[in-house]
């Protein structure tokens, strides 16, 4: 399978490491190895301690399986699948759809959840999420109106990168009965969950709501550990699960162990991390709300109902494009350009996780407001 170049993560992996100021970062602020080790139970440091470094089980360690399942309402062990977030989307995305499946996807939304299948040879249609009254909002009619006879997947990602958009709870079931109505899968992805700013925003996984639902999320985004590479598929659908993880034979037959070990530690402290993370985003909302007003000329802040990124809108003169260039050559500030979404350049991606966030939004707003 031929496939497009991945633009979001080749434009990271241009500056992640070389810039001072990532100001677009997804990911919350990353925790270090000690202050998780410091936080692990008796058993999971035994676990830590006597490792040996075998391969591991191809489904994920069992009391890391727990612990994932212990996450939600309803889910048994039996119903989870670990591996890299990213992987688990390649993985799904080969065995959901067929050559000339007509596939309907959320846009804007991370790159690959759009490519792969389109890769794969089928007909995509994006849902587009729209704004209303100056808030993101999604239309119910638009998604039906793009159903087709052969559409065979919805991929559908909330709370979603880029927009920090997340529906109702009815709003979700009408998707689901539109599914269910047309015998459709959804793939729910759904990486930025846990990050909700008000505990009845959050949504049921679609794994625990729809039988033939099938949700992603990880590690690597609420729990502020991407380099553990730990995610994981919720399904009813065993026996879907049982055809992916064959595939895994194929990417990376198991888990890393040390990983492995460390998400356990980390599953065990799922409401100090998520609290920890909640904690940093609230501070740095209130940051942006007070900065971007401002600058209301230039910029429309548009705060995001969960997760731990915004795409305000952009009204300055100077496109967006050198917008970017001039933040990155002079100031070291790095800011994703809406483009990268496959959305009107005139929105750009802003990651609310990191705890130098202030001091990057004050260099971002003295830039803007020199350029005017
Ligand atoms: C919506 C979404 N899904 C999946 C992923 C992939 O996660 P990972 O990079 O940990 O593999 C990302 C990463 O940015 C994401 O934003």
């Amino acid at each position: 399978m031929k496939i497009q170049p991945f633009e979001l993560e080749r434009y990271f992996a241009k500056y992640e490491f070389k810039i001072e100021h990532l100001m677009s970062a997804s990911d919350c602020e990353g925790l270090y190895i000690q202050e998780l080790i410091a936080m692990a139970s008796p058993q999971s440091l035994d676990l830590w301690n006597n490792l040996k470094l075998n391969y591991t089980e191809s489904a994920g360690h069992p009391l890391l399986r727990q612990g994932i399942a212990s996450l939600y309402s309803e889910t048994t062990v039996e119903q989870v699948l670990v591996a890299v977030p990213e992987e688990l989307i390649f993985i799904a995305m080969q065995n959901l759809v067929n050559p000339k499946d007509h596939v309907i996807a959320i846009s804007p939304t991370y790159q690959s959840l759009h490519s792969i299948v389109e890769s794969l040879g089928c007909e995509l249609s994006l849902w587009q999420l729209v704004l209303h009254e100056g808030e993101w909002a999604i239309d119910i009619p638009q998604l039906e109106s793009l159903i087709k006879k052969n559409t065979k997947l919805i991929i559908i990602n909330f709370p979603n990168n880029p927009t920090g958009f997340s529906p109702t709870k009815k709003e979700l079931e009408e998707i689901v009965q539109i599914a269910q109505k047309h015998g459709i899968t959804i793939f729910s992805d759904e990486m930025y969950r846990l990050l909700e700013f008000r505990i009845e925003d959050r949504l049921p996984s679609i794994s625990e709501i729809y039988e033939n639902g099938i949700a992603l999320s990880g590690l690597s985004k609420s729990f502020a550990l991407p380099g553990l590479r730990v995610g994981w598929l919720t399904s009813k659908n065993t026996k879907l699960l049982d055809q992916l993880l064959e595939y895994k034979d194929y990417t990376t037959i198991c888990n890393s162990a040390p990983s492995e070990i460390l998400a356990i530690m980390a599953l065990e402290n799922a409401d100090g991390i998520i609290e920890r993370n909640l904690e940093i985003l609230r501070h740095n909302i209130e940051h942006s709300k007070k900065y971007f007003a401002q600058v209301p000329h230039l910029v429309d802040w548009i705060a995001p109902k969960a997760g731990s990124i915004a795409f305000p809108k952009w009204k300055g003169k100077k496109p967006m494009d050198q917008l970017c260039e001039s933040l990155i050559t002079e100031k070291g500030l790095m800011i994703v350009p809406g483009k990268l979404f496959h959305f009107p350049n005139d929105h750009f991606r802003v990651g609310l996780g990191r705890k130098n966030y202030p001091e990057s939004l004050s260099i971002f707003i003295d830039h803007i407001k020199s350029m005017d």
